[in-house]
């Protein structure tokens, strides 16, 4: 990880890396001076949210919010359909509050890998996590979503920055304690953001200061460098997946396949008749139908196994006792494993942060977001155990999100707006 993080910061690196460490165009981390009203769109993982969001000195952070459903039909149409349907929900939530009249600064928080060349400039390099939208790759989607808004016409906005989901973590974390500077995911995807000196950044002008690299961690082993440790069920996994070969790393942690793992784990041992008296149903044999909310569910059961008994009966197995206790192994193995592997490549990050610094304060502040995080109590103990052996000079501090990236991105928003003011006076 750590080679690879260093290469892909250069311009001609000897060899290429698999880590695309996109600058983001965000200097600062937050130093709790914006303020105003903003909308933010967050496109990227299960659901669609839109929200808005009022930065004030007097009462702090107010937010009101509205998911709305990206069906797999959108998911997997035209890009046209995608946008006029994120246009639609936006002038439906406008509405609702009454703001149809006021043009407010928008920003965009867009959870997949983009090229960006400034704050409001993204273009998109492939489509992660199951999306498929047609002619949207290579695009800038800042500019398909104000086209998506104007073939509309009946309200206005100005879209002011585009912010990947772990930029807007850090931001959101940052805004209540202003060391964190490394943002995290691990939800339907898994992904890091820190900030990087201007001087390690050949591809970006200027060596004065920092700016925040979105690693897109994801891609890490698309090489084949993790071969090594990759298991039949994740090639299985893998090659039946909407992107084969692609985000290994992202594969052996993320919410979106974890169950998909674990199911095919199940499905070998009930061949080999070590599981449900070698008896297998339909629904065990189907693509997911195993989900990370039940490798979670199992995790966390203990006898008398009451919520492993309901998942698996609802897949029609009958289960033993003696089975719920194999279940269980596997569903801890593989979410043991995901938490392994993401405080691997945490501490490869603590580690890069801790050789930038010359006034090193031996810890590291990581804002926190994600389904896998956030509802697996188990996870953030592994995670935590894990660091402790694998990054044992460095303290690293975690710090969840209770918003989402809303509000992170609402701030980039906030001072790209304040910035592009004080250079129009
Ligand atoms: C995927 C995306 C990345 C995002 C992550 C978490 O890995 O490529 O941009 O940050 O999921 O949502």
């Amino acid at each position: 990880m750590l080679d690879n993080m260093e290469r892909g910061l250069q311009v001609k690196p000897e060899r290429p890396s698999t880590l695309k460490m996109l600058p983001t165009y965000v200097r600062s981390t937050p130093n709790g001076t914006e303020f105003g009203d903003f909308l933010v769109l967050d496109l990227g993982g299960a659901i669609f949210r839109i929200l808005k969001v009022k930065l004030s000195r007097a009462s702090g952070v107010e937010m009101e919010s509205e998911v709305f459903e990206i069906s797999e039909e959108i998911r997997t149409g035209t890009g046209e359909q995608l946008f006029d349907h994120v246009a639609d929900c936006l002038g439906r939530f406008l509405q609702h509050r009454n703001l149809g009249k006021e043009v407010l600064p928008l920003g965009f928080t867009f959870s997949f890998p983009c090229v960006q060349s400034q704050l409001d400039k993204s273009v998109l390099i492939s489509w992660t996590k199951g999306f498929r939208c047609s002619g949207v790759e290579g695009k800038d989607v800042v500019q398909l979503l104000r086209n998506a808004i104007q073939r509309r016409g009946d309200y206005k906005v100005d879209v002011i920055a585009i912010v990947n989901d772990t930029v807007g973590t850090m931001m959101s974390c940052g805004y209540k304690d202003h060391s964190c500077e490394v943002g995290f995911i691990v939800g339907t995807g898994t992904n890091v953001c820190y900030m990087e000196e201007m001087g390690n950044m050949e591809a970006v002008e200027g060596d004065e200061g920092t700016m925040c690299i979105n690693v897109e961690w994801g891609t890490l082993g698309d090489d084949g460098t993790l071969n090594d440790i990759v298991t039949e069920y994740d090639s299985q996994m893998d090659q039946t997946s909407s992107e084969p070969g692609r985000q290994r790393f992202d594969k052996m942690i993320s919410g979106m396949y974890m169950g998909e793992i674990v199911r095919h784990v199940l499905v070998k041992l009930t061949s080999q008749g070590l599981l449900f008296g070698g008896v297998s149903t339909q629904q065990l044999l189907k693509k997911g139908t195993f989900g990370t909310k039940d490798v979670s569910d199992i995790e966390n059961d203990n006898f008398p196994f009451e919520k492993t008994k309901s998942v698996l009966a609802a897949l029609g197995l009958k289960p033993s006792e003696q089975d719920c206790v194999q279940v269980k192994c596997v569903c801890s193995a593989v979410s043991l494993r995901s938490a392994r592997l993401c405080a691997a490549g945490l501490s490869a990050v603590a580690s890069r942060i801790k050789n930038n610094r010359q006034h090193y304060l031996g810890r590291v502040t990581v804002g926190v977001d994600g389904s896998v995080y956030k509802t697996n109590p188990k996870f953030g103990e592994h995670l935590n155990e894990a660091l402790r052996e694998l990054a044992p000079g460095c303290q690293v501090k975690f710090l969840v999100s209770e918003d989402g990236s809303g509000k992170g991105t609402a701030i980039v928003t906030a001072v790209a707006q304040r910035l592009a003011t004080q250079r129009k006076h």
